[in-house]
């Protein structure tokens, strides 16, 4: 009795609070969003500006497990926190262990991302909410069934009238999703410290990695470069001669899109590995032999990948340069844990 009164308290409170001032509607569990000083400001769309009370649904969203048919799989089953918010699988299961078809990718920072997925047909945070919603090896679900069954759910409701005036319906669990996705921030790293300024957070081995990579001869910087080593432009960076996943020919139909796929972002690769659409490479040792090697012929192959000599000691240098955009602060941040 006791507690359904205090519910019902807390839901007009709530909702009171809402209306007054939405920063305040959750009160001891508001959250204030601290974008790292390395990243650029955060576009929110106006249906959608970032309040505590939609990020706590969000994430309440993001690690429930009901969200999927069998009720065994969230968000956070693929996009692990531990590691980067992706997966250590070449390809991770949906719900009743339905076999992926590519390398789960890090949700650090895409609330930068001009466009999700590999092949980059998605055009918003929100509407890319559906696709693992939907998809056969993912949830395997339904959005309204999934509305309807928080519906009943009175903690449920109260977030979501507290976040977006509503019941649990597409519109808010597509929002609150995003809402939360675009705090996933990683700026931390050592090589956004040494950006801004202190010289001292690159290790001699990392500087000489550094300039290694954004040189001539190894051309890494020249489609890794940027906030998060992405021009985010879509390429084909000679994995094969024949490609089982086509990439970006998949939305345009187009022969020069074979193989093409977003180039990615390579913050947190000491947590993300195997790396490439499908998981191929298993250590940054083979990711740098294989574009040492130039890779497999392929008509549509990008010209930058042809090739190079490097000595043991230089990749190794490469290697330190790239793990020197690990951030810890950001694996561990407690406000991105379940
Ligand atoms: C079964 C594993 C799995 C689950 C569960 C899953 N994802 Fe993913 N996610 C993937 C894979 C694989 C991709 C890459 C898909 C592609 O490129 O076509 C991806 C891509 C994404 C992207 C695009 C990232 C980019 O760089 O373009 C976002 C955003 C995302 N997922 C968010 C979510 C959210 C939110 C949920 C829960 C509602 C979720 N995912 C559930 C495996 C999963
Ligand atoms: C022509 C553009 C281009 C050049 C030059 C290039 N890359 Fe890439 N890189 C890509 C693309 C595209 C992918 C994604 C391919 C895929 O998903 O299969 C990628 C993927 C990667 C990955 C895997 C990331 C992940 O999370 O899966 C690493 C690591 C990487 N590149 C490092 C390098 C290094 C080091 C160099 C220089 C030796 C380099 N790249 C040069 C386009 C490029």
């Amino acid at each position: 009795m006791k507690s359904r009164y205090t519910l019902v308290f807390l839901v007009l409170l709530s909702f009171y609070a809402c209306k007054k001032e939405e920063q305040s509607a959750l009160g001891s569990q508001g959250y204030e969003l601290l974008v790292p000083s390395s990243l650029g400001a955060i576009d929110f769309p106006s249906d959608n500006e970032f309040t505590p009370a939609r990020w706590a649904l969000g994430k309440r969203l993001f690690y429930d497990s009901q969200l999927s048919a069998d009720g065994m799989v969230s968000c956070a089953s693929c996009h692990k926190p531990e590691k980067a918010f992706a997966d250590d699988l070449a390809f991770s299961p949906g719900s009743e262990g339905a076999a992926g078809l590519r390398n789960v990718p890090s949700l650090a920072n895409v609330a930068y991302l001009p466009y999700f997925t590999r092949e980059g047909g998605v055009p918003t945070l929100e509407m890319h909410v559906l696709v693992p919603i939907q998809e056969s090896n993912e949830f395997n679900s339904n959005i309204v069934a999934i509305a309807e069954a928080l519906s009943q759910d009175p903690s449920y409701v109260q977030m979501s009238q507290a976040a977006y005036g509503q019941n649990p319906n597409p519109f808010v669990i597509t929002r609150a999703l995003a809402n939360f996705q675009r705090s996933i921030l990683s700026g931390n790293s050592a090589y956004d410290r040494f950006l801004m300024g202190d010289e001292s957070a690159l290790t001699e081995s990392a500087l000489a990695g550094m300039d290694l990579f954004f040189g001539d001869e190894l051309k890494c910087g020249q489609c890794h470069n940027g906030q998060d080593l992405s021009t985010h432009g879509f390429e084909n960076n000679g994995l094969y001669t024949v490609y089982p996943d086509s990439g970006k020919f998949r939305l345009s139909h187009e022969s020069a899109d074979i193989g093409k796929f977003k180039i990615p972002s390579l913050r947190n690769l000491g947590y993300t590995a195997p790396y490439m659409h499908d998981g191929s490479l298993t250590s940054l040792e083979e990711v740098i032999n294989h574009y040492a090697t130039g890779g497999s012929n392929h008509p549509n192959k990008s010209d930058l990948i042809s090739g190079f000599e490097i000595s043991q000691l230089e990749q190794q240098q490469v290697i330190d340069f790239l793990l020197a955009l690990n951030d810890t602060s950001f694996i561990e941040n407690p406000d991105l844990q379940p």
